[in-house]
């Protein structure tokens, strides 16, 4: 059995593939109506959430499946103290396959340990959220035909953003991929990212605070929300909230084949008629999520053999 909780969990060969079923998916959704008739999805959504939440029902409804689960942790047993290990205790004898997100750090890897049915990391804390970026890549893959041999800015709260340090772990594994860390000092990459994945990857990064100075280098701007929950202190957040906002201004200096990415939900940090301007694909990139989770969800089932090798790594 396999799980999904760090991105490097799948290795870059079954993450490739993975997305190339994805595409087969998204243009032909009704060969794939009914694989998964008879199946249970649980989605354990300790922390709000619409597209991952949303995206995973979609993705197990559109495969014929069915889907159970709650939004929050006070409408669950957490509430009354339950732990994580058992409530994955009882999911396994209710679901074929639980997506988890929580707002401790590691949850889901606690609930992969005690589960007898496939986990999936749906966002943990701060910490990663590999769905994201597998939805991350797959928009790459399909604006630019390939992942690799781009220059990648990513801009905003670049410390507390999962996504953000999910998407860099997989990246470091494409050729020819160049960062650039756009942040605020005060939210800028954490150090294990620095030192234990871009560093030993030898691919070329820098950090700058300024979005104009860097936007005609970029391939990708991949914009970040500033995470206002992961705060200690509402003051630091008003502070910086506002740090970065895209306009079609600041966009005017980007390149005419430049990929706007964002994971969503925007607060501030992308002005509204951005929207317009063909190089935003944020809303194709939610959209396309939805064909990611159903290419996941197949493969962790082994509804398609062909995706992950039997033997992950320990988890
Ligand atoms: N991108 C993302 O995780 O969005 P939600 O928080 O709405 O699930």
């Amino acid at each position: 059995m396999r799980h999904l909780i760090d991105p490097l969990d799948f290795t870059r060969e079954e993450t490739d593939r993975l997305l190339g079923l994805a595409e087969t998916i998204m243009d032909k959704p009704s060969e794939y109506a009914h694989r998964c008739a008879g199946k249970i999805l649980a989605t354990l959504f300790f922390e709000p959430s619409t597209r991952t939440r949303l995206s995973f029902e979609s993705a197990m409804l559109r495969l014929g499946g069915q889907v159970l689960g709650f939004s929050s942790a006070q409408s669950s047993s957490a509430a009354k103290g339950e732990s994580v290990a058992d409530t994955i205790r009882m999911i396994s004898g209710y679901a074929d396959i639980a997506a988890m997100r929580h707002f401790k750090e590691g949850a889901p890897f606690v609930a992969a340990r005690y589960s007898r049915i496939p986990v999936v990391n749906a966002g943990d804390g701060g910490h990663q959220h590999p769905t994201q970026t597998l939805t991350d890549l797959f928009t790459i893959r399909r604006c630019r035909g390939k992942v690799g041999d781009l220059t990648i800015g990513l801009c905003g709260d670049l410390k507390f953003g999962r996504t953000v340090h999910s998407l860099i772990k997989s990246l470091v594994r494409y050729e020819g991929i160049r960062f650039v860390l756009i942040s605020p000092e005060e939210l800028r990459t954490p150090g294990y990212i620095l030192k234990e994945v871009l560093g030993p990857s030898g691919h070329p990064f820098t950090e700058v605070r300024r979005m104009e100075e860097v936007m005609p280098e970029l391939d990708v701007l991949y914009m970040t929300r500033v995470q206002r929950e992961r705060f200690f202190n509402e003051e630091d957040y008003v502070r910086l909230k506002d740090s970065y906002i895209l306009t079609p201004e600041k966009l005017r200096m980007g390149k005419a084949d430049l990929a706007v990415l964002h994971p969503l939900p925007r607060v501030n940090e992308i002005d509204q008629q951005v929207d317009q301007d063909p190089r935003a694909l944020y809303f194709q990139q939610a959209r396309g999520g939805v064909f990611v989770r159903m290419a996941l969800i197949l493969s962790l089932l082994g509804l398609e053999p062909d995706i992950l090798e039997k033997e992950g790594e320990p988890c």
